[in-house]
């Protein structure tokens, strides 16, 4: 399982934003879980992060080339980016959204998610345990599917 774990805007800074929401670990330390969590799970992850939109589409084209799942925390730009709803509707391979605070608790503006409708799970207010939970999802879903792939067709009975 090949997978691509991009955090947008403003969560290079993660570890000196309210940790009331964010909590304390910083994105290097929230990575190195990340990483930690895909071995355990036997994913190959690449984990990415920018505050450049545009370099965020671009990395969503080029996940559709090699992976076979996705993470996103696109931070604000979750909320009015069309330029990246439109990169995100281009996947045909799971899409989990993933947010590190309660989206739903919080200002009315942060409240809704333009890729939230693509997305195949959104996982949100868990803080780093939301990206273990989507990996896991990830890893699940692709046994499941082997586990189809290989079994005999169903018998006919009549
Ligand atoms: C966030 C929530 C967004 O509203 C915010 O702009 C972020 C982070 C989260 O992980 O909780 O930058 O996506």
């Amino acid at each position: 399982m090949r997978v691509a774990v991009l955090n947008g805007v403003n969560l290079d800074v993660l570890g000196r934003r309210s940790p009331e929401h964010y909590g304390g670990l910083t994105l290097a330390e929230l990575e190195s879980r990340i990483y930690a969590w895909s071995k355990e799970l036997e994913c190959t992850t690449r984990c990415r992060q920018t505050n450049h939109e545009g370099q965020f589409v671009e990395w969503c084209h080029d996940a559709l080339d090699w992976a076979d799942g996705v993470i996103l925390n696109p931070g604000a730009w979750s909320h009015y980016s069309y330029a990246i709803r439109d990169a995100v509707e281009l996947f045909t391979i799971p899409v989990l959204e993933v947010h590190l605070s309660n989206i739903k608790e919080r200002e009315e503006w942060r409240r809704q998610s333009v890729v939230s409708d693509l997305a195949t799970k959104v996982i949100f207010g868990k803080g780093p345990d939301g990206y273990r939970e989507a990996l896991a999802f990830l890893a699940e879903n692709a046994k499941a599917g082997e586990a189809g792939a290989e079994a005999p067709p169903p018998e006919e009975t009549s």
